[in-house]
């Protein structure tokens, strides 16, 4: 296999690079005022997603800005849903709305397995367009989110502080739960085949709530659901070059070791991990991701560069640190921070290279 060029897909792989790569978790989205004017144009963020050639602008609007190491696909997780038949809403302020709720084994039996190609087509020609308008100037990351955590939004019909529903149903109706994983395994694989099919060059599985479940619970619930997906993802890419894959659960640093064992060749770490240890734990099993709290940006340019400072030091001069925040960047984040932050990174040198 071919080794690839990309800094951002050569440390995915643990192969020495220049300096580690920096992209951000949500770097395309509400704190950039150009964004907010293509959202404008689209009328509202749904319409946004299901128009390749406005998603394609704003994939890119980062990059123009920051330059940054990779390019992520605009898109959100709850497609998925929406694609098995749920009424998707999005209100302004609320967060998102999937009705009706997914209560019953009848309610389970009314989903439908998404046909990626037609379904989610709107995806496809996204990324094939953000793939021709890069030209190979930096990779481009595909995403879904995890069955978990894809599940809790279907089953608590949105967001929620409590996940009283989903974690009534893992306990009470455990079966019932068991059985909407099953089938959001094989929409997602499917989901990110096609995606890797249609020319993302890594992908990203975000489990954002893995973390409100117990130690077993995670193992169980979320875990073995994305380690199925993992082994079940073709990647070899059409280029002829390995696809990473990357895991982020949120909340999960105590499962890092499981997360490593799963298949996976990037585990992302949100920021109450020291990354320095969390790289002794995995032992070069896998690369590393992160792990800058988003609230760093509100603090100055001077203080975001001395924490980006002590985690790339902290990581040490080895092969499979990409650099990110531990979680999605704020709304309310002012852009010229980003800028110091990318700036650390980049300026950023190990003198004698890669041990
Ligand atoms: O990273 C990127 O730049 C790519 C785009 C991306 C979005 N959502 C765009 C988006 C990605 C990777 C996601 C993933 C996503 N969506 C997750 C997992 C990642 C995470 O942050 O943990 C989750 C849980 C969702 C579900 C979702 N989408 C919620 C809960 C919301 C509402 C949040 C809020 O603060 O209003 C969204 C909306 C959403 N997805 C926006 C964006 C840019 C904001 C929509 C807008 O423009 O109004």
């Amino acid at each position: 296999m071919p080794e690839p060029s990309h800094r951002f897909l050569r440390a995915c792989l643990r192969l020495p690079v220049d300096r580690p790569p920096i992209w951000i978790m949500r770097q395309a989205g509400r704190y950039l005022p150009e964004y907010m004017e293509v959202r404008r144009q689209a009328g509202d963020f749904l319409s946004l997603c299901k128009n390749p050639a406005l998603a394609t602008r704003v994939t890119l609007q980062p990059l123009e800005r920051f330059g940054l190491d990779a390019a992520i696909l605009f898109s959100d997780i709850l497609v998925i849903p929406e694609a098995m038949g749920m009424n998707l809403s999005f209100g302004t302020g609320e967060g998102p709305i999937l009705d009706p709720p997914v209560q019953s084994p009848l309610d389970l039996q009314g989903l439908r397995q998404p046909d990626p190609e037609k379904d989610l087509g709107y995806v496809m020609a996204t990324v094939e367009t953000i793939r021709e308008q890069l030209a190979d100037r930096v990779p481009l990351i595909g995403f879904s989110g995890s069955p978990w955590t894809l599940a809790t939004y279907m089953v608590e019909g949105g967001s929620s502080k409590t996940f009283s529903r989903v974690k009534g149903m893992l306990h009470d109706r455990p079966e019932l739960l068991r059985g909407l994983l099953d089938r959001l395994v094989e929409a997602v694989t499917a989901y990110l085949n096609a995606q890797i099919r249609h020319g993302v060059q890594a992908v990203q599985i975000f489990d954002t709530w893995g973390g409100v479940l117990g130690h077993d619970e995670f193992l169980e619930f979320s875990l073995e659901s994305m380690r199925r997906i993992v082994q079940g993802l073709d990647r070899n890419g059409p280029d002829g070059n390995r696809v990473p894959v990357i895991l982020f659960a949120k909340g999960c640093g105590h499962h890092l070791e499981a997360m490593a064992g799963s298949g996976c060749d990037v585990v992302g770490l949100d920021w109450t991990t020291r990354i320095g240890q969390a790289r002794e734990r995995v032992a070069g099993r896998v690369a590393l991701q992160g792990n800058m709290d988003p609230a760093v940006l509100y603090a100055s340019p001077e203080r975001i560069r001395a924490e980006a400072e002590r985690i790339l030091t902290d990581y040490g001069p080895h092969p499979g640190h990409v650099f990110n925040l531990g979680h999605g960047i704020a709304p309310d984040c002012e852009p010229h921070k980003v800028a110091a932050l990318v700036e650390a990174v980049q300026g950023f040198s190990w003198g004698g290279g890669q041990a």
